[in-house]
């Protein structure tokens, strides 16, 4: 079996969850390997031209490893395709059956892994030879593939996959916390919520700043924002529009407030407007026009502990030093 972790030779073990959409694009993603994590492309929801330019901006600014993450539900194939001929060093594949795309990955000495929620899960994604598990909890973030808690999920699947590397990802945000789940298994943390709360990172800054006001009570796992990804959970900060939805009795889709009304834009490269219909699942880019009341709040438990926007140099700093005085 290939050693993953030996050959990336990251510096520190904390990559960045490659949040989708391009929050996490060439800026987040080569800064966190320039400070000597891994850096992950956000891909989802994404085309496959895109993905390669994003693929190419990022290695004019790091030569070093840099990871990419495909949500399958959400992938016509173009976007794993230009993965692949982009050369990341890492893919990471959220949702489905990773099988039909480990020999290809391989072949071409990218490390294949699994975003999983579960045992079985994890299980299968092991059996179909990926090269590395990424254990989510339920305090993720974003869509969340979790029930249980991240430290439970942990406990059970590294033993499940074992000799496989496992890196954790839900909920974390401080060096001690990062120190713990090091000591209990994982070779590496995927950080989501407290890479969006850089200055890198290509979410637009009144959603960064609900981020530093927002506490873990006021998030919540729903499957409202289905646009593009339906029947799939995912943890948001409480806003506007999830409230009128639970003023309204939750109704079930095509039945909710304002359902398919515009609620904005995105701003293409091309110079093209993407159009935005309400319960989209796109977050809220740099380049989205309109009220962030009116989309999916992504953030996990982690806020807790978020009480600035940082650069990533200086989170490295903060994180690095928390980690050495965790237990002093
Ligand atoms: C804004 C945002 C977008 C995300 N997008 C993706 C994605 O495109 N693909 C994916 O596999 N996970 C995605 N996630 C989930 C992360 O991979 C990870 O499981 C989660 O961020 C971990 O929890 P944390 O946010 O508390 O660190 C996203 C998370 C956030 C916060």
């Amino acid at each position: 079996m290939r050693d993953m972790i030996d050959r990336l030779n990251t510096k520190y073990p904390i990559w960045n969850a490659g949040m989708g959409a391009g929050i996490a694009g060439p800026e987040l993603a080569s800064a966190v390997s320039e400070a000597g994590g891994l850096g992950v492309l956000g891909c989802g929801a994404m085309q496959g031209a895109d993905v390669a330019a994003m693929i190419a901006d990022t290695k004019v600014l790091t030569k070093k490893p840099i990871g990419a993450n495909v949500i399958l539900p959400m992938s016509d194939g173009s976007d794993v395709a230009a993965c692949f001929d982009g050369g990341v060093d890492v893919l990471v594949l959220f949702w489905d059956d990773i099988q039909p795309f480990v020999k290809d990955a391989q072949s071409r000495e990218i490390f294949i892994l699994s975003q999983c929620g579960s045992p079985e899960d994890a299980v299968r994604a092991a059996d179909a030879g990926a090269d590395g598990i990424i254990i989510q909890g339920v305090e993720s973030g974003g869509h969340v593939s979790s029930s249980q808690k991240l430290s439970q999920n942990l406990e059970t699947i590294i033993k499940h996959v074992n000799p496989l590397p496992c890196i954790a990802a839900g909920g974390l945000s401080t060096g001690a916390q990062i120190k713990d789940i090091l000591s209990r298994g994982a070779k590496a943390v995927s950080l989501g919520t407290r890479f969006l709360a850089t200055h890198e990172a290509n979410a637009a800054d009144e959603y960064k700043n609900r981020l530093l006001t927002s506490r873990s009570e006021d998030t919540v796992v729903t499957q409202l924002f289905d646009g593009g990804w339906p029947k799939a959970p995912h943890r948001i900060i409480i806003n506007k529009d999830y409230n009128t939805w639970v003023a309204n009795g939750s109704p079930d889709a095509p039945n909710r407030p304002g359902e398919g009304e515009y609620i904005g834009h995105i701003a293409q490269p091309d110079g093209r407007e993407l159009k935005l219909s309400r319960y989209t699942t796109m977050p809220a880019i740099k380049d989205f026009t309109g009220s962030i009341e009116n989309l999916p709040l992504y953030a996990g438990t982690s806020i807790d502990n978020i009480h600035t926007i940082e650069s990533v140099e200086n989170l490295f700093k903060i994180l690095l030093t928390e980690i050495a005085n965790a237990d002093k």
